[in-house]
Order: structure tokens, then C-alpha cells, then sequence
């Protein structure tokens, strides 16, 4: 657990809908996982890397379980 404040969360975020700006680089870094490349997500302190990547994993997740359902 992280610390917590209450107008502000210094925890990365974990799905698209908490990101905000971020929906080009997430389908892209998607597309780029899915494509089994090699990628690297370079940037500032805090500029929201982890949260980048944390929502791929999440997007991921869900595109996995949908492909189970329907096939
Ligand atoms: N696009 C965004 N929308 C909303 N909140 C964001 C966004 N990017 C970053 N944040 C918030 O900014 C803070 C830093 O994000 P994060 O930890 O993902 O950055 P980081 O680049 O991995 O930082 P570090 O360099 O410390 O590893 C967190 O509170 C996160 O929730
Ligand atoms: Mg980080």
C-alpha cells in the first residue's frame, strides 16, 4: 500500500478510464506487446510511466478474458 491523500493519489494508476491524455500511448504500447516487441517506456520522474504500463497490463487482461469468452 502507498501513501494516500485525500484530493491526491501518489499511486499509479491502473486502467485507461483513471488515465488522463494517455490513450494514443496505451494503444500503441498495447499494439507493441501484442506484436511481442521490445519496448521501452522512457520519461521524467512521475510523468506516469508505471501508470502507462500498469493500464496495458489491464487492458491486456480484459482483451484476454474477452477472447476466451467468445471463442
Ligand atoms: N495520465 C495520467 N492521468 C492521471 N494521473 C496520472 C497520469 N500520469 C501520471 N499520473 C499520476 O501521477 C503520479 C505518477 O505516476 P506514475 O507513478 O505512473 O509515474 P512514473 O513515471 O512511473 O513515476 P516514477 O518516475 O516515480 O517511477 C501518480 O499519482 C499517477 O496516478
Ligand atoms: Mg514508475
Amino acid at each position: 500500500m502507498g501513501v494516500k491523500f485525500a484530493f491526491f493519489d501518489l499511486n499509479p494508476k491502473e486502467s485507461a478510464k483513471e488515465l488522463f491524455g494517455r490513450e494514443g500511448e496505451l494503444d500503441e504500447l498495447v499494439h507493441l506487446i501484442k506484436a511481442r516487441r521490445w519496448v521501452a517506456v522512457l520519461g521524467p520522474r512521475m510523468v506516469g510511466k508505471t501508470s502507462l504500463i500498469k493500464a496495458a497490463n489491464t487492458r491486456l487482461d480484459e482483451m484476454a478474458t474477452a477472447i476466451a469468452k467468445y471463442t
